[in-house]
């Protein structure tokens, strides 16, 4: 029941700031951000990334204070990503206890790992020479179920060096099951899952590929990563695959591309749901604002308020640490 105009005058509560703030129906919070941060083995010195203005292959020095700087902004979690110096066919790099990643692990949760949930992402195109998310068969397919293996491995070599979560990203089917199984016979039942649920095979991803080196040398993700134009359903039938192997939080990537599979999900299910504002987005931003095409701040603003309007509960994004402070 509502009026009609005249009566009615939606401008009404639009008139001044103060109006605007008091109904704001969206309303970001530091603690909703989760920053993606990457670390690279044998460097003295961060190194930029192009496609990525701002966004840096951190050493493992000055991935701590920018730890610290993420942390002291109110952002609630770390996501690493790590780039080793010598990758082979299995990613021996990715469950090595010695590897970047686990080495970084063991110190960013030292440095901050009382205040923020310190995770890494599980999975192998970082560690591959072929860059693919998996181990691949003879005909260079990636195999589903011998890259389960490797993953239940890698999560726990991982949760050993104190990651508070695991994240896997690779889209084989059982991940979830097989990772949270190797969990808890190695004692790592509390340990939550943050399952990539629906990630599309998507053209956002291409600066990233850059930043953690795992360009596929050869074919691409779209045997495992969904279809852009794939049905809704089939994001659905993953986020029930994903819950009934034991999924704590539920994740969709990209975000903004995929603000529909967002809602759905948030109306479908019960854990928390993440969203991925991914590499693309990202870099779309930051080069037309490098070009003077639009008002940057407002429209990263804008973005993250879309994408937590669909639904999301938590938004992985790389301005994070910028975005908490100015919250
Ligand atoms: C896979 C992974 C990717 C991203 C996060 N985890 C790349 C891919 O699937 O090709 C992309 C993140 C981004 O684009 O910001 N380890």
């Amino acid at each position: 029941m509502s009026a009609e105009y005249p009566a009615a005058r939606p401008r009404r509560l639009r008139r001044s700031p103060a109006f605007r703030r008091m109904v704001a129906g969206t309303r970001l919070h530091p603690a909703d951000l989760i920053l993606p941060m990457f670390v690279k083995e044998g460097i003295d010195q961060p190194q930029p990334v192009a496609s990525m203005p701002g966004v840096v292959q951190h050493t493992r020095d000055s991935l701590r204070k920018a730890a610290h700087e993420a942390a002291d902004a109110g952002v609630s979690g770390l996501i690493l990503f790590g780039i080793p110096a010598v990758k082979d066919a299995r990613g021996s790099a990715a469950d090595d206890p010695e590897g970047i990643l686990q080495v970084a692990l063991r110190d960013v949760n030292e440095e901050v790992g009382d205040a923020v949930v310190v995770m890494a992402d599980t999975c192998l195109d970082e560690f591959t020479d072929h860059g693919h998310c998996g181990v691949l068969t003879a005909s260079g397919d990636v195999d589903n179920d011998a890259t389960l293996e490797r993953y239940a491995s890698i999560a726990v070599a991982q949760a050993r060096a104190g990651s508070q979560m695991i994240a896997p990203s690779g889209m084989m089917d059982g991940q979830v099951g097989a990772i949270r199984a190797a969990l808890d016979a190695d004692g790592f039942r509390d340990v939550p899952i943050l399952a990539y649920t629906a990630k599309y095979a998507s053209a956002f991803f291409g600066p990233f590929r850059e930043a953690a080196e795992c360009a596929p040398q050869f074919g691409d993700r779209s045997t495992h990563q969904q279809d852009p134009a794939g049905p809704l359903e089939e994001a659905l039938r993953e986020v029930r695959l994903d819950l009934a192997e034991g999924a704590d939080v539920v994740m969709v990537k990209p975000a903004l591309a995929y603000l529909d599979v967002i809602r759905r999900f948030r109306d479908e299910v019960e854990v928390p749901v993440a969203a991925y504002q991914v590499s693309g987005e990202y870099a779309m931003i930051e080069a037309a604002a490098a070009n003077g095409w639009i008002d940057r701040d407002r429209m990263i603003m804008e973005s993250l308020v879309s994408i937590k309007r669909a639904g999301a509960d938590l938004i992985l994004t790389y301005w994070a640490t910028e975005v908490a402070r100015r919250l």
